[in-house]
């Protein structure tokens, strides 16, 4: 393992707090996004959802090794007895340095991957110790608008309707003139009927919330809300994203049997109906870091070119944020194949 560079100590130094987290984390982070989108990229279109998470996490597992800090997984590839590398309570990083909580989906997009869709990812939140919410892998309501609204504008507990009407009032329009971001499945059929029948734009996601409740706070994606149910896991992971670039995110964890709900309590979920804000999922300083393995609303995918000398490389595209300074990094990479 290496040791700690000049710049990681120098950073610990302005930190002040071996706990804190470090800027030079905020960088270093893309590394590990990158290597896993990277791996991914080599399997997309092969209709092999499990070799291309397998090459994800198997590189962003040696990626971490680089890093100046304790870290742990605190949403991963499931429990440890389900998941050979990046098992939740497995740690990664140097071992020393700050302790830092991470939350990461290696390829979020498995199937998009396989069928070379959109909007396929490599993703990760850290943040200071116990500030990630330890979700159990179930189901998450979710309900998330962008930045520029009055707070608590959306409302979990209110109908679709409801929610809809409160935007498209504090923006001034029409239910007509609201985009709702929904993944399709079908049990969301009843939401997209009530959506279209008070006629909003409903855009469609075959897969990959995680960007698609980003999008909300992207003007250029006209999405105005995102609704509906996907993992919580991912959950945490966007409402990371969102506290770093502003937003709102209502999440509540949906239960189908009693096993999932005694995962949650095994988790020290005590409140099974608790309305998740931001700050409840992902509180204090946080990173969130993403590099694109497919292209998307979010970040151009990994694409492999040769330049005029015959080199062949990767080229990437990353996005890396931090809550406290609400700076937002996009990051293109070239990268030289061996
Ligand atoms: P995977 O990367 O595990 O395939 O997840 C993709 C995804 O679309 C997530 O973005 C989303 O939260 C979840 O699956 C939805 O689950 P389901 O496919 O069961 O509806």
């Amino acid at each position: 393992m290496n040791s700690p560079t000049d710049t990681d100590l120098l950073a610990s130094k302005q930190a002040g707090s071996e706990n804190a987290i470090q800027r030079v984390l905020v960088l270093e982070m893309v590394r590990v996004t990158e290597a896993a989108a990277i791996a991914a990229a080599e399997l997309i279109g092969r209709g092999d959802e499990k070799a291309a998470d397998a090459a994800a996490v198997a590189a962003m597992r040696k990626a971490f090794d680089n890093l100046y800090m304790d870290g742990t997984v605190v949403i991963g590839e499931g429990e440890r007895d389900e998941a050979p590398m990046l098992f939740i309570g497995e740690k990664v990083g140097m071992g020393k340095g700050p302790k830092i909580d991470i939350a990461l989906d290696p390829l979020e997009g498995t199937t998009i991957t396989a069928k070379a869709g959109p909007n396929a990812l490599a993703v990760l939140a850290a943040a200071e110790e116990g500030c990630l919410l330890n979700a159990p892998d179930v189901y998450m309501d979710k309900l998330a608008v962008g930045p520029g609204y009055p707070e608590g504008i959306i409302d979990l507990a209110k109908s679709p309707t409801e929610n809809v009407m409160a935007v498209a009032a504090a923006k001034g329009c029409n239910p007509s003139q609201i985009n709702v971001c929904v993944l399709d499945r079908p049990r969301h059929a009843e939401l997209i009927a009530e959506l279209r029948s008070i006629g909003c734009g409903v855009v469609l996601i075959g897969d990959g919330d995680v960007a698609g409740v980003i999008a909300v706070t992207d003007e250029d994606t006209t999405v105005d809300m995102y609704m509906g149910q996907g993992g919580a896991p991912e959950g945490v992971l966007a409402a990371a994203a969102l506290r770093c670039v502003g937003g709102q995110f209502n999440g509540r964890l949906v239960f189908r049997n009693d096993d999932e709900k005694s995962r949650a309590r095994k988790w020290g979920i005590t409140d099974l109906d608790r309305i998740y804000k931001l700050e409840d999922l992902a509180k204090g300083d946080c990173i969130f870091a993403a590099t694109g393995v497919t292209s998307g609303s979010l970040l151009d995918g990994v694409k492999r070119r040769r330049k005029p000398t015959g080199e062949v490389y990767m080229t990437t595209e990353s996005v890396v944020m931090r809550a406290s300074s609400g700076t937002v990094r996009w990051i293109r990479g070239e990268h030289r194949i061996a």
